[in-house]
C-alpha cells in the first residue's frame, strides 16, 4: 500500500533574506528524497513596543508556522540569524509558546537539524547552532548534525560545520551563498529526509 508523503518542516526566521536562502536549499534537500515534502513556515518578528502586533499572515514569502505543523512533521529543520551569538528572539518567542506539545511529546523521537547565518565569519555560527539545539532536546527531537564525509566541511572557507549547515553573509548581507555552502544545506536537507524515511521504514 502507498504511504503519504513525509511531511519536513523547514523553520526558519529570516530578516534580510540570508538565513531563508539557506532554509529553501535545506527544503530542496529534502524534497531530493522520494516520499518526502518541505513545508516551509517562517515566524513572526517580536518587538520591543508591547502594542505592536504582527499582520496574519506574512505580505510575501512562507506563512507563519502553526503548532499543528508541529504535529504533522516527520522531521524538523530550524533556523534563525544569529543575534549575539544566539538564535533570534522571534524563534525563541515561538518555542516559549510550544509547552502544551512538549508535555504531549508531539516531537519526542523526530529528527531535527539547525542551520544558521551571521555577518561575520567568526561572529558566533557554532554558538547559534548549539543553542537551537537546547529546546529541541527539551523536546525530544533525535538532533543530527553534519558529518565529515561531507568533504565540503574540510574545504569551505566561509560557512558550513558539523552543527549544521550556515552561510556568512557579510557585514552589508550581500555575500552570496558559496558553492560550498550550497552543497552541505543540500545534504543536511536530505540526511534530514533520509533519516525520517528510515526511522518511518523501522517502525
Ligand atoms: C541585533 C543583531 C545582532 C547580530 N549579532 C550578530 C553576531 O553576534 N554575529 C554576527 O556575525 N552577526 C550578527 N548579526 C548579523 C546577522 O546575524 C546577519 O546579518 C545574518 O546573516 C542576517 O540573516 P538574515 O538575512 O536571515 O536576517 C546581528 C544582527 C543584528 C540585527
Amino acid at each position: 500500500m502507498n504511504q503519504p508523503n513525509l511531511i519536513i518542516l523547514v523553520l526558519f526566521y529570516s530578516r534580510h533574506g540570508a538565513t531563508r536562502k539557506l532554509a529553501e536549499l535545506i527544503a530542496q534537500g529534502v524534497e531530493s528524497v522520494p516520499g518526502c515534502d518541505a513545508r516551509l513556515r517562517t515566524v513572526p518578528a517580536v518587538s520591543t513596543v508591547a502594542e505592536a502586533t504582527e499582520a496574519d499572515v506574512p505580505a510575501e514569502g512562507a506563512p507563519y508556522v502553526e503548532l499543528d505543523d508541529l504535529k504533522d512533521c516527520a522531521g524538523l529543520a530550524v533556523g534563525s540569524p544569529t543575534r549575539f551569538g544566539n538564535m533570534a528572539a522571534a524563534m525563541k518567542y515561538f518555542w516559549d509558546g510550544t509547552a502544551a506539545e512538549w508535555l504531549a511529546g508531539t516531537l519526542a523521537g523526530k529528527p531535527a537539524c539547525v542551520f544558521t547565518s551571521t555577518g561575520s565569519l567568526h561572529g558566533g555560527q557554532e554558538s547559534t547552532l548549539l543553542s537551537m539545539m537546547i529546546p529541541l532536546f527539551h523536546h525530544g527531537l533525535m538532533v543530527m548534525g553534519l558529518p565529515y564525509t561531507n568533504a565540503e566541511l574540510m574545504t569551505t572557507s566561509s560557512g558550513g560545520t558539523p552543527y549544521g549547515a550556515s552561510h556568512w553573509s557579510g557585514l552589508d548581507g550581500k555575500k552570496t551563498i558559496t558553492e560550498d555552502e550550497k552543497r552541505l544545506a543540500l545534504a543536511q536537507g536530505r540526511r534530514l529526509a533520509e533519516t525520517a524515511m528510515k526511522l518511518r521504514a523501522a517502525t
